[in-house]
């Protein structure tokens, strides 16, 4: 297994190092991983002047997949927008073609208290969102900066969706929910969007083919709200880059935290990249408090679905709840009486578990 790993900026660097020691279980005990690792993101312009540099390009090109932590500090704020650290996760993902994002929103029982909203609203929650991750509004052409004809200045964005990118997306979306409960919301915004129609139709037509699967469509205000309202509802949600980023954030705030959410961002032939779903965290880099859990639980999902290996996957898995079922809480999850610890010992809690 060649695995490019991409630390980046902020906790980046100290959630992947825990993620690396549970690959480490895994290579002392004979399976043949190969790590190597490469600048992404404000790393990557420090290194190379480029938040995707050409080096990390091709190592991410031959790897099997792709770990990655995170990107973005406040040093990186005021660059000119191609260089901002945002645009190497965006490259990535486009140039890796992988538009599939699974964003798994689920509840670890002994978390229930932590969530925001009451242990019985949410206890039990096992969402799948299904973000697309290479279209509308982040890529969409043209977009830009000009003068109207007021001389006032004004911005511009294509929120742009062809069939075929639909289709490809909806088909694993029905894939996915056949694996579960058979259940799809698709959400979108057809009473106002265009492209929101079209979403709507190409996966209508696509439910014929999944017959067993029990669709239904919802207005993303509307998703919004039933999130936090009855989040049990949902099974598979399956929505459009820009909508999908806003209900994975959100669906995680029921889940505890941020903190425990891990991705996968897959390609048509299951090649993925695998990252938690927050961010850098400039804020508490480097103070050893940062929840490493959501990437340890992204190595689970890469065993699961680059490498077809639901038996690593699941013991990954079960090694973050044994972990969490003793006590171990990082500053984010924790709640009185259990053991409060760091980062590294969060990592280390979950390897010796493993
Ligand atoms: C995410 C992030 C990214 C996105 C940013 C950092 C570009 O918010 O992965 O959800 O908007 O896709
Ligand atoms: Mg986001």
């Amino acid at each position: 297994m060649k695995i490019a790993v991409l630390p980046g900026d902020g906790i980046g660097p100290e959630i992947v190092s825990q993620a690396v020691k549970v690959m480490d279980v895994l290579s002392r005990e004979g399976m043949k991983i190969e790590l190597e690792y490469g600048d992404i993101g404000g790393a990557g312009y420090d290194a190379a002047g480029d938040p995707y540099p050409a080096i990390t390009s091709r190592l991410a090109k031959e790897a099997d997949a792709v770990l990655l932590g995170a990107v973005g500090g406040y040093r990186y704020d005021s660059l000119p927008r191609p260089m901002r650290p945002e645009q190497g996760l965006l490259r990535i993902r486009k140039e890796l073609n992988l538009f599939a994002n699974l964003r798994p929103a689920m509840l670890y029982p002994e978390l229930a208290g932590s969530s925001s909203l009451r242990p019985e609203v949410v206890s039990g929650l096992d969402i799948m969102i299904l973000r697309e991750l290479t279209g509308d509004i982040y890529f969409g052409q043209p977009k830009g900066l000009r003068k109207n004809d007021d001389g006032e200045r004004e911005g511009y964005d294509t929120m742009l969706y062809s069939e075929s990118e639909i289709a490809r997306i909806a088909h694993v979306a029905f894939k996915t929910a056949m694996k579960r409960k058979k259940r799809l919301c698709s959400v979108d915004k057809a009473n106002v969007l265009e492209t929101s129609v079209l979403w709507r139709e190409v996966v209508t037509a696509i439910a014929r083919d999944y017959p067993e699967v029990e669709l239904s469509h919802m207005y993303v205000d509307n998703a919004a709200m039933q999130l936090v309202r009855n989040p049990k509802q949902f099974d598979v949600i399956v929505t459009g880059n820009m909508f999908g980023d806003i209900l994975s954030d959100e669906a995680s705030m029921l889940t505890g935290s941020i903190g425990m959410l891990p991705s996968a961002s897959l390609d048509s032939q299951g090649k993925g990249l695998f990252e938690p779903i927050h961010g850098s965290a400039p804020d508490i880099a480097g103070q050893n408090v940062a929840n490493p859990l959501a990437t340890i639980l992204s190595v689970a999902m890469m065993m699961r679905h680059t490498f077809d290996d639901e038996a690593t996957a699941q013991r990954i898995e079960d090694a973050v709840r044994k972990a969490l079922f003793e006590g171990f809480r990082t500053p984010d999850i924790h709640q009185e009486g259990m053991k409060r610890v760091g980062t590294k010992e969060m990592g280390d809690a979950v390897a010796a578990r493993l």
